[in-house]
């Protein structure tokens, strides 16, 4: 599992709030939940809106990095903060609201974890998630050529854990085994980002985490990175007014059971 610094997390906030409004935008305006679980919730952000929005809901954040957690309960929202892994997740009462934002993608076998998250919903329930489609894209291309080539490949290898991304008939079968409505969407939000090296900074918050993480002597993760930032820059170079455009891809998906 990889350290997580919510402060370089937050840095690219507004980038990283939308596509979680969006997926917040899409749960049937009906639900009247009376239990919510934000899985992977991070800082809280989303817990805490969804609080705020269903003040009769007992709202649980859980997340397995107490880094972010930290932060979380710092908040002044009503939400019971959990430091669980999201693999074993078992609540005790059938939660009417799953939501989870940019957590799923960090888990393995999405085949046995999701049939076993729609079908722990109270019928009625939504199941609401949102995902980037890391895997595939460019960046994590290079950085997986970058782990692999280098003297650290061996230190490296076992800090892939991001898997490449199922078909959406897959996602679809798997929600559908319990859930009598599955909405699946996607969509590549451009960001365009400013400063130097910008692309390496976004990543920094989350996933060049596991691959630094698995680098203990400081040498070898500094030279690890230089080799990371100079393949990247020829790969997203900056446009000539100065900003660097960045394709991120995302996956949407609300089921209701
Ligand atoms: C990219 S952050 C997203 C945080 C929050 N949902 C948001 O949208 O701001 C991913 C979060 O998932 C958590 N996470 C990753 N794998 C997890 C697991 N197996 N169990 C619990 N939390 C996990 C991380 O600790 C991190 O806080």
């Amino acid at each position: 599992m990889p350290t997580w610094d919510p402060d370089i997390y937050e840095r690219y906030k507004g980038y990283r709030d939308r596509p979680a409004l969006d997926l917040l935008l899409q749960i049937p305006a009906d639900l009247d939940p009376r239990t919510i679980w934000d899985l992977g919730c991070g800082t809280g952000e989303q817990a805490a809106l969804l609080a705020r929005r269903h003040p009769g809901a007992k709202v649980h954040g859980l997340d397995s990095s107490p880094q972010m957690l930290a932060k979380a309960a710092a908040r002044p929202e009503p939400v019971t903060w959990v430091q669980a892994d999201i693999a074993a997740f078992d609540p005790p009462q059938a939660p009417d609201l799953i939501f989870t934002n940019a957590a799923l993608q960090w888990l393995p076998n999405h085949a046995a974890l999701f049939p076993r998250l729609a079908a722990a919903l109270a019928p009625g329930g939504v199941f609401a998630c949102q995902m980037p489609t890391a895997f595939e894209t460019r960046h994590h291309q290079v950085l997986r050529e970058t782990a692999a080539e280098g003297p650290w490949a061996h230190r490296t290898a076992a800090a892939r854990l991001i898997q490449p991304t199922p078909s959406l008939d897959d996602y679809y079968g798997w929600l559908s085994s319990s859930c009598a409505m599955v909405d699946i969407w996607s969509t590549t939000y451009l960001h365009v980002l400013e400063g130097q090296d910008p692309v390496v900074d976004w990543m920094m918050g989350t996933a060049l985490r596991p691959y630094l993480d698995a680098l203990p002597d400081s040498d070898e993760r500094a030279a690890f990175l230089a080799a990371f930032t100079a393949n990247i820059g020829t790969v997203f170079p900056p446009r000539e007014e100065g900003v660097t455009l960045f394709p991120f891809p995302r996956l949407f998906m609300v089921a209701r059971r």
